[in-house]
């Protein structure tokens, strides 16, 4: 180990709070991998995130004693669960649920429409987190109603992780527990008929010729809604700044609706929408200038990763015609994001009918400026909006 101070930084100062990108920026080129109480051994240039992604045997997934499916598996029981549910997310299933998400966009928009008209209004509680949360609900055949129940569990949450307070984290996971419970006592395990939505789905299916545990199913339905409306409401928020902040770019995509998908690739390469996800070193392992030990808490940094000047020309310029296929938005390596079709499906017709629903949208700021979320949030807690309807 090199003699260096215990903690290089924290997720949790004024200065991340301020910028979180910025911050995360100066990390990545001063450091590279640098140590703090709350993040452990954190990876920020490109180079060594993918080495640690895709390094599955020396970087174990498996990094807590809760049962996280399949994010926290590593090979061979990775593999079964991950063909698991990768069918949820094939191109018939992702086609079966668009013109649900279309309806429940424009239905918001009629709705943000008739409730503040030109007046600015938030757009993450407004727009971005209802959206994220009513289509996860419809993906997986849940009440739109319990978006509330949602959205206050997921901010609690974030307070929670926020605050490192492991009891009230451990009162929500069984609160949680308890909401997937009655999601799951509703619906008809027995294999007769078919599931009449994706969660009756996965309670018929098996695993290696066994019935799913209950635990697997909660995992799984724990990721795909709180797990993901984070951090699809998230990206909402990036890419409603963003355009609100670049009036031309706003232009030309509704002139020239055909580059809005790479526009969204973009736009969140800017500004990654998922913090972080974690690893353990099953080895000494040299990477980055550091040499991890093993047992070493490894925590990769999608976001600045995307922004390494090593891999991204200008990095922190927005331009079409780069190589996405580069961009870690996703992830990469076995654990590589299964849900991305669904996502841009989600994204994609959010911010079509965004455009479509009005000629212009602006920040309110100086008045009301934009707030970052804070760890282990990213994008926006608050993103005041004036939208010009058409
Ligand atoms: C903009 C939205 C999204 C982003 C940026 C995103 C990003 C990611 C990333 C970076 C990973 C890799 C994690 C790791 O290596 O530890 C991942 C994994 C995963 N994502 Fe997504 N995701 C999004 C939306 C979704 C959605 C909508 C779903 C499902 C409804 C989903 C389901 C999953 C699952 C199940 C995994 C774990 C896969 C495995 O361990 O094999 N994601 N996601």
């Amino acid at each position: 180990m090199t003699d260096r101070p215990s903690s290089d930084w924290d997720v949790r100062s004024d200065e991340v709070q301020r910028n979180p990108l910025a911050a995360h920026d100066r990390l990545r080129e001063s450091h590279g991998v640098a140590r703090s109480e709350v993040l452990h051994t954190s990876v920020f240039r490109h180079a060594d995130v993918l080495a640690v992604v895709q390094d599955h045997a020396r970087f174990s997934s498996v990094v807590s004693a809760h049962v996280a499916v399949p994010n926290g598996m590593d090979p061979p029981e990775h593999t079964s669960y991950r063909r698991l549910i990768e069918p949820y997310f094939a191109p018939d299933r992702v086609a079966a649920m668009r013109p649900l998400y279309q309806r429940l966009a424009h239905e918001l928009l009629a709705h943000t429409r008739q409730v503040h008209a030109r007046q600015p209004f938030d757009f993450i509680a407004g727009c971005a987190l209802p959206y994220a949360a009513r289509t996860q609900c419809a993906f997986l055949g849940w009440p739109l109603a319990l978006e509330g129940v949602l959205c206050d569990w997921i901010a609690r949450h974030h307070a929670a992780v926020f605050a490192q307070d492991r009891a009230r984290l451990a009162q929500l996971g069984l609160a949680f527990e308890a909401l997937i419970g009655r999601m799951l006592d509703e619906r008809d395990a027995s294999a007769s008929g078919p599931p009449r939505d994706a969660t009756e789905a996965l309670l018929r299916e098996r695993v290696e010729g066994q019935p799913l545990a209950r635990a697997a199913i909660a995992s799984i339905l724990r990721n795909w809604t709180v797990g993901e409306i984070g951090t699809i409401a998230a990206s909402l928020g990036i890419l409603a700044d963003w355009l609100a902040r670049h009036g031309e770019l706003q232009q030309q995509l509704r002139a020239q609706p055909a580059l809005q998908a790479e526009a969204i690739e973009e736009i969140l390469r800017l500004h990654g929408p998922l913090a972080v996800n974690r690893r353990v070193a099953r080895c000494p392992v040299q990477l980055g200038g550091h040499e991890f030990g093993a047992g070493e808490r490894v925590t990769v940094h999608w976001g600045a990763a995307n922004r390494d000047p090593r891999v991204f020309e200008a990095p922190e310029e927005f331009r079409f015609g780069r190589d996405h296929a580069r961009s870690l938005l996703y992830g990469a390596g076995i654990h590589v994001c299964p849900g991305a079709p669904l996502a841009r499906a989600q994204l994609g017709l959010w911010l079509q009918a965004l455009l479509g629903a009005t000629t212009h949208f602006r920040l309110a700021q100086p008045a009301q400026p934009p707030q970052y979320a804070r760890y282990p949030a990213m994008g926006f807690e608050r993103l005041p909006l004036v939208l010009d309807w058409a």
